[in-house]
């Protein structure tokens, strides 16, 4: 088990070092800058789309920006419900764990309310409008309808994922937008801590579970995964719309643009989750079995 590694005293003080406040983040004269990328190539990956000219590449590189915003949003609707089930049920045992589990819970209602105030900003400046898939409530509602561990295994999956985003690729691009920039920081910043809490969650969560029972978890985690995944697709086709809408005209390699921007959202929102090292390691402290079948898993989302 991964539990003796993290524990709550030391992640709650690290919270409460790092916690910041939208209003410095965003706000008062602080815009976002439409001339520039929001989003690393790496991620985006609009660079080979040749039928577009460098401007037209920006326009979608900040569609998948804004994307980013509402995603994260919607899934920080369910982790902020999630994380609450688990705190209530024992909330007198230790006092660190409760602060600890609460401060979480905390934090990603701000990160909703971060990423809501983003996405305000950039609906008004960003020329036309980009249709997103939802409602969030409803995605929220399909993937709580899972065992706790599966669902905690998809958050503990997508929390590690903003610290590889951060620092594999935002952090040293001096090309994107500073704002767009500064929130993809602060928000690395806090969750850091996150991911470290979702393991105990997780380790609490399979505690004395059998080999058949982790199993059928990974078999409900393949579930919310594959369910994400019809998201992203059908949410790569409103991006070609948008971009359509702002190019003025039609592109003709439909299907094969919707195909390769569907692949760049996977690696985005659970490619580069599935494969970071302390996914891979609470994975493989839980079962090897479960180890490796997301390891076989994984390069479809590459
Ligand atoms: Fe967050
Ligand atoms: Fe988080």
């Amino acid at each position: 088990m991964l539990t003796a590694k993290y524990n709550y005293q030391e992640t709650l003080a690290a919270s409460v070092k790092a916690n910041w406040r939208i209003e410095d983040i965003i706000g008062g004269d602080k815009r976002l800058d439409f001339t520039k990328p929001f989003m690393p190539e790496s991620l985006a990956r609009v660079e080979s789309l040749d039928f577009l000219n460098a401007d037209e590449k920006i326009l979608l590189n900040q569609i998948r920006g804004f994307g980013y915003l509402y995603t994260f949003g919607v899934v920080e609707e369910f982790i902020l419900p999630f994380v609450l089930d688990h705190v209530r049920p024992h909330l007198n045992d230790d006092d660190y764990r409760t602060r600890a589990l609460l401060q979480f819970a905390s934090e990603e209602a701000k990160h909703i309310h971060l990423f809501k105030r983003f996405h305000q900003a950039f609906v008004r400046g960003f020329p036309v409008e980009c249709a997103m898939i939802g409602p969030s409530e409803a995605i929220g509602a399909e993937v709580l309808r899972h065992d706790p561990l599966a669902v905690g295994l998809v958050i503990l999956m997508i929390e590690w994922m903003t610290q590889a985003h951060y620092l594999g690729s935002i952090r040293d691009d001096g090309d994107l937008d500073p704002l767009f920039k500064s929130l993809m920081k602060n928000h690395w910043m806090e969750e850091a801590q996150h991911a470290k809490l979702d393991t105990l969650i997780v380790d609490a969560l399979a505690e004395g579970r059998t080999e058949e029972q982790i199993d059928k978890a990974i078999d409900e985690f393949f579930e919310i995964g594959g369910f994400l995944d019809e998201g992203l697709k059908a949410q790569a086709g409103f991006n070609l719309d948008a971009l359509e809408k702002a190019i003025g005209r039609k592109v003709e390699n439909r299907d094969e643009i919707i195909a390769q921007q569907h692949q760049a959202a996977r690696w985005t929102y659970i490619g580069s989750g599935m494969v970071h090292e302390r996914f891979k390691a609470t994975l493989e402290s839980l079962s090897p079995r479960a180890a490796e079948r997301i390891a076989e898993a994984a390069p479809v989302f590459a």
